[in-house]
């Protein structure tokens, strides 16, 4: 493999779920008894505020409970020796990549601990419930919704992501089922441009065949083990 001096990590919800954090198509294919189009679309919020706003605050109350597994910390290990570019871009909402170490994290669909005032656009750090309609903190008004982007919305930042991905060498896929765009695409856009792709996931994803190598395994051990072999 060529010298390797950009690195782009996509995180999904595999590598919080030994922090006990259930992801979202796991047995069943519900989401905490929810199908995820219940929940997690601008019309369901349109339709029932209350049962959207009720999901949102147990989640938010939830991972505040939990903690950071190895592979974040393998990670933020990796992001505190690593001298080139490196970005961690995660559609994970969850705050365990901070909470672990890692500074160089994208959240590409939101976060659990930021509000967005539908009124005035500020997006206030939040850690209470929603369900109650608080006032924003900026302008007052009832307005706030989780800082979370729903199926049908744009992810956030996609330039950045996309100019990290041009001038990547090596794209790594950690723990995200390939079931969700643009995510899934990143590993194409990545191998376009020549760049070394390696996923590590519990099993065969949907995007596996577009890798150079899979390993297959929890992400608490094959993570710190991929970055005590790059960083060797
Ligand atoms: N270690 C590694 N991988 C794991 C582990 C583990 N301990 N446990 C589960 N996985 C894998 C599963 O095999 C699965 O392939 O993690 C993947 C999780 O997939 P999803 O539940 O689909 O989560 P994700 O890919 O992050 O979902 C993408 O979908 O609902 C939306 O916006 C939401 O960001 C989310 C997006």
């Amino acid at each position: 493999m060529a010298a390797i001096r950009n690195i782009v990590i996509l995180t999904g919800a595999g590598i919080s779920a030994e922090s006990g954090i259930d992801t979202f198509r796991g047995a069943g294919g519900l989401w905490e008894n929810h199908r995820v189009e219940d929940v997690a679309t601008p019309e369901a919020f349109k339709r029932d505020p209350d049962l959207v706003l009720r999901f949102y605050d147990m989640r938010r109350a939830a991972i505040q409970t939990r903690e950071p597994n190895a592979a974040h910390h393998a990670l933020a290990r990796l992001d505190r020796e690593w001298r080139g570019n490196l970005l961690i871009v995660t559609q994970n909402v969850d705050d365990l990549h901070e909470r672990g170490g890692a500074e160089r994290v994208l959240h590409m669909h939101g976060e659990h601990l930021n509000a967005w005032c539908t009124a005035c656009d500020a997006r206030p750090r939040w850690t209470g419930p929603l369900i109650d309609r608080p006032p924003c903190p900026v302008c007052g008004a009832p307005a706030l919704r989780p800082d979370i982007v729903w199926f049908g919305e744009m992810p956030y930042r996609m330039e950045e992501i996309y100019d990290a991905l041009r001038a990547a060498d090596l794209f790594v896929s950690i723990g995200t089922s390939g079931a969700v765009y643009p995510a899934a695409g990143f590993v194409r856009n990545a191998r376009d441009l020549d760049a070394a792709t390696l996923e590590l996931n519990l099993e065969r994803s949907q995007g596996s065949s577009w890798f150079d190598e899979s390993r297959l395994g929890p992400a608490t051990e094959l993570v710190p083990a991929w970055v005590d072999e790059l960083l060797s």
